[in-house]
């Protein structure tokens, strides 16, 4: 049975957090001053799970899960929606601090599908509103745009810029292609610095090729992005700033997937800190992202 009544009784806005996201969970719940209760999985032998929430769910319910990892977990996920409507919860919103499959957002080659629709679909269909940070939006301009009802995804530029202009004061802030332009200039903006973003070309799931445009001096600089996998992408930005003169590097990053080897990959390309948000436990984290999404539940 689910265990962790903690502060549920008759609330009527409850978290309800997987126990892989439960000291996001509980952070949230804190800052939100809603009720907390843990959501059980039960894997069965054959790999099927049962998912049970706590009931009474609370009326208005907020089921926390960082999606990384997500096959097993995007299930698990839908279950649990479905559960809470039954356990009486009128409204259900899905609080994922890291939304995955949005990279996926357009047939790159014939036969391939266009994942980020399917997964905003489902998610669409199961919740009253879906709620994260810094989701990878390429080419499509809004949440809202793949999935329906109330869909929002907070940029993390103020916490990053925050970061910034307290460690890291007058450095260059540095996207590593196009894509990421925008939040980059809104991070230097917000910090009062400057900043460049450089083009990537990706050859293979491991290997990235970066260049920038003549940089402006700068003896600091801080590389910023939403997602670091493989580490590929940063690597190969540090090795670039590194050819271009600049000496001190740190990096920030939102999503902090690092598979094996990449935080080491990293850091041996010259980047000195490595920080990223909490919205996927690792140790690298250092920036809290549940106060921000705490004052959006609100
Ligand atoms: C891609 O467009 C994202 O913004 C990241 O730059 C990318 O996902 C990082 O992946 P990796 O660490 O594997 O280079």
């Amino acid at each position: 049975m689910p265990s962790g009544r903690t502060g549920v009784g008759r609330r009527a806005r409850v978290v309800h957090a997987f126990s892989d996201s439960e000291a996001f969970g509980r952070r949230l719940a804190r800052a939100a001053g809603l009720g907390y209760a843990r959501v059980a999985v039960h894997r069965f032998p054959d790999g099927e799970s049962l998912v049970r929430v706590r009931a009474p769910a609370g009326t208005h319910a907020f089921l926390v899960r960082s999606l990384h990892d997500p096959n097993a977990k995007l299930v698990e996920t839908l279950l649990a929606a479905d559960a809470l409507r039954r356990a009486g919860a009128r409204s259900v919103t899905l609080v994922a601090p890291y939304l995955p499959y949005m990279r996926q957002d357009t047939v790159f080659r014939a036969g391939e599908p266009i994942s980020q629709r399917v997964v905003g679909e489902c998610l669409g269909r199961a919740f009253d509103g879906v709620l994260t940070l810094q989701a990878h939006l390429h080419r499509t301009p809004r949440l809202g745009d793949v999935i329906r009802g109330r869909a929002r995804s907070l940029s993390a530029a103020p916490a990053l810029a925050d970061w910034v202009r307290r460690s890291a004061r007058g450095s260059l802030v540095v996207g590593p292609d196009e894509e990421s332009e925008p939040w980059v200039r809104a991070i230097a903006r917000a910090a009062g610095t400057s900043w460049v973003v450089g083009t990537k070309d990706r050859l293979g799931d491991h290997t990235v090729r970066i260049s920038f445009p003549p940089l402006p001096r700068a003896a600091h600089a801080v590389i910023v992005d939403d997602i670091a996998s493989s580490g590929g992408t940063l690597a190969e930005t540090a090795h670039a700033l590194r050819r271009a003169g600049v000496r001190r590097i740190d990096a920030l990053v939102v999503h902090p997937l690092f598979g094996p080897g990449a935080l080491a990959r990293v850091r041996a390309a010259g980047v000195r800190r490595v920080l990223s948000c909490d919205t996927i436990p690792h140790r690298t984290n250092s920036i809290a992202a549940a106060p921000l999404m705490a004052a959006a539940l609100s």
